[in-house]
């Protein structure tokens, strides 16, 4: 895809409130700047626990609190650290590549789904912040 985005963002996901309950939903082509290779999702954190702790070279992502809530901290290879606090179901954190990324302060039974768009490649991970720096300068 050309243009793939480098900064973090909010998307608005698409939301129908009704007294029987909400419903949001996601289309490839429509809400997210990529095609969807892979559907993860993170729960049962324990209180305190940290996820993440690394950057990717190629893999963007899309997260959403589908449950509870939790942060999202961002930092770039220039040292610019931003937070966001997930906690409602129609909103996604489009994270690009080469952002270093931790989870944290999750909530008593918080889900956070992940879509990204490269399947699970070891090799793309970066887990250590200096050689991050290294490589995103
Ligand atoms: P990891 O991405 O390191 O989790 P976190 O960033 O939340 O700390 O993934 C933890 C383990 O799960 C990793 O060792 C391999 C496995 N895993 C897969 O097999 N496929 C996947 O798509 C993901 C995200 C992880």
């Amino acid at each position: 895809m050309d243009n793939i985005p480098t900064e973090p963002a909010i998307i608005d996901l698409p939301k129908f409130l009704d007294r029987r309950g909400n419903l949001s939903f996601i289309e490839q082509g429509q809400h997210i700047p990529f095609d969807i290779a892979r559907t993860y999702w993170v729960y049962d954190v324990p209180g305190g626990e940290t996820r993440g702790g690394h950057a990717y070279r190629q893999n963007q992502e899309l997260i959403v609190a589908l449950s509870g809530s939790f942060d999202v901290v961002l930092t770039n290879a220039a040292g610019e650290r931003r937070v966001w606090h997930m906690n409602r179901s129609y909103y996604g954190l489009y994270v690009p590549s080469m952002w270093w990324r931790e989870m944290e302060n999750f909530s008593t039974n918080s889900l956070a789904l992940v879509l990204a768009s490269t399947p699970y490649n070891p090799e793309d991970y970066i887990r250590d912040f200096d050689q991050f720096r290294k490589e995103g300068v």
